[in-house]
């Protein structure tokens, strides 16, 4: 993800993941695809919940406005959406779509960066995009309910739950079809700056985490008007300098967080660089 891919180099493969829906996974989705565009790197983005297309969208409406504006950079990502397989026969239906899958990651092989948008439910398109992931980023609204889609509490200790079993099942499909591994990242989502007792309690948990179903935990993304507000338009915080619009102390701060989540898959990247 550090340089260009040039050398015929694999693209990085960033999958945007949680199976509890409206936990932010197609904005921050929208946020890293932006983010690095504007840094100089070539992005693909696969949409598998092609039915909702909420990234689709975005990037419909980016390039609506693209056109409008032809004096101005605003960088695209190569983009397929992917539906899910309308055949009956369950086999058929999933060779279908793994296949699918496949031929949107070899249309995109060029790219440095792949980033793959997922739905709020499980499904086998789902399954098998998590499976092709080098770094996979769940982000989680600060709330038990949504942490509860990762890990149930059970007295003072936690085990893993549905998602988390899944995402394990998908760590194995890699390392068997590549010997490759997948870097989790739990991503905490729309939070608050009150101090609420709900707040530190998610806080305690989500730091058992890391230690007890292998993630990285990092500090999310505040909730703040500028990560939704630019949907119709196909904008981000990070083209605002290219339209000549002053950024505030909040849009400065927005901005760090996308950064603290970049550079945090960025260590990771230079991990498996030194490795290779
Ligand atoms: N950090 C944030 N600050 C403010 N609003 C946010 C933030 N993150 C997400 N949202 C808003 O929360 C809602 C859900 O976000 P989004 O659609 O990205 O979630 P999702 O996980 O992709 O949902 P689904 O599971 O339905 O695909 C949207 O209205 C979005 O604009
Ligand atoms: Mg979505």
């Amino acid at each position: 993800m550090n340089q260009a891919n040039t050398q015929g180099k694999r693209p990085y493969i960033i999958v945007i993941g949680n199976e509890k829906g409206g936990t932010g996974k197609s904005t921050i989705s929208m946020h890293v695809i932006v983010y690095l565009l504007r840094e100089g790197m070539t992005v693909g983005s696969i949409d598998v919940d092609a039915r909702q297309g909420s990234l689709s969208r975005y990037i419909e409406n980016r390039a609506n406005f693209a056109q409008k504006i032809p004096g101005k950079s605003i960088p695209l990502p190569k983009h397929i959406a992917i539906f899910k397989s309308d055949k009956t026969d369950l086999n058929e239906a999933q060779q279908e779509e793994e296949a699918k899958v496949l031929e949107a990651l070899d249309q995109l092989k060029g790219c440095d960066v792949i980033v793959i948008d997922t739905p709020g439910t499980d499904s086998y398109l789902s399954r098998v995009a998590h499976s092709y992931a080098t770094t996979l980023i769940t982000p989680l609204n600060d709330s038990l309910v949504d942490f509860d889609m990762l890990a149930r509490v059970e007295g003072d200790n936690i085990r893993p739950s549905k998602y988390a079993e899944m995402v394990w099942e998908q760590k194995k499909n890699k390392a068997m079809r590549d010997g490759g591994s997948i870097d989790w990242i739990v991503l905490r989502n729309r939070l608050s700056n009150i101090k609420a007792k709900n707040k530190a309690e998610v806080e305690k948990w989500v730091g058992l985490l890391s230690k007890r179903i292998g993630v990285r935990t990092i500090d999310g993304l505040g909730e703040r008007v500028i990560f939704r507000e630019l949907f119709l338009q196909g904008l981000t915080l990070m083209d605002l300098r290219e339209l000549e619009i002053k950024p505030t102390l909040s849009h400065i701060a927005a901005r760090q967080e996308v950064k603290q989540l970049i550079d945090s898959i960025r260590v990771f990247q230079d991990t498996i660089q030194k490795i290779a």
